[in-house]
């Protein structure tokens, strides 16, 4: 648990590269942060952000979703006891690509936050900046919000915009909303550490 005084510790759940994974340690690290990474988890052990993690001296956890089959709810009780051993306070998803049951949503109702690349609530779901794109929308984005049981629904937290130029691709769009992430994350995650930390 934490002690008097001490960061929130913080759980991060992805399912691929992790490079938000990797800004939320990095700031996180930083001598006056609010909060700490305790662990890192995915459901896919081969995912690359593992490596990541482990090299930054992150904790990690695979709970492969494979073997449980259809059987969410024992998938996500498997996750909710590797949170709960690492004295988890704070989840956040980061590129966490498996949809969550009311069980694990519930259970961290309020100390869940998501990031989803788009201007929310513009684009839930998936191909965001394709349909950006095809839309014709002068800008795109990134959105850090409060996990609920609608998809891409819960309170938003922060957003940061970006432009859309002239010859973008969703790949190309898709890099430019990504270094946005890296930085609107770390900082939305660090003044929602610091709001609980005073209300606590
Ligand atoms: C990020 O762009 C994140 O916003 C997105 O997946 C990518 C993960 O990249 N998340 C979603 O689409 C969630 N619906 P990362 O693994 O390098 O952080």
């Amino acid at each position: 648990m934490r002690q008097p005084g001490g960061r929130v510790r913080v759980a991060v759940l992805i399912s691929g590269a992790g490079s938000n994974m990797a800004a939320l340690i990095d700031a996180g690290q930083a001598a006056d942060a609010p909060y700490e990474v305790v662990l890192v988890l995915s459901n896919d052990p081969e995912a690359g952000g593992l490596a990541v993690a482990r090299a930054k001296g992150v904790a990690t956890a695979a709970v492969d979703h494979r073997p449980f089959g259809k059987d969410r709810a024992a998938h996500e009780a498997a996750i909710q006891s590797e949170l709960e051993t690492a004295g988890t306070e704070v989840v956040a998803l980061a590129g966490y690509m498996r949809l969550l049951t009311p069980f694990l949503v519930g259970a961290w109702e309020g100390r869940m936050l998501n990031i989803h690349p788009s201007l929310l609530p513009k684009y839930p779901g998936l191909d965001t900046h394709a349909r950006a794109l095809t839309a014709g929308d002068a800008e795109a984005g990134c959105t850090v919000h409060l996990v609920t049981e609608g998809v891409d629904e819960g309170p938003i937290l922060d957003q940061q915009a970006v432009p859309i130029v002239p010859g973008d691709t969703p790949a190309t769009l898709a890099q430019r909303v990504l270094n946005a992430e890296h930085t609107l994350y770390p900082r939305a995650l660090a003044d929602f550490c610091r709001a609980r930390i005073r209300s606590l």
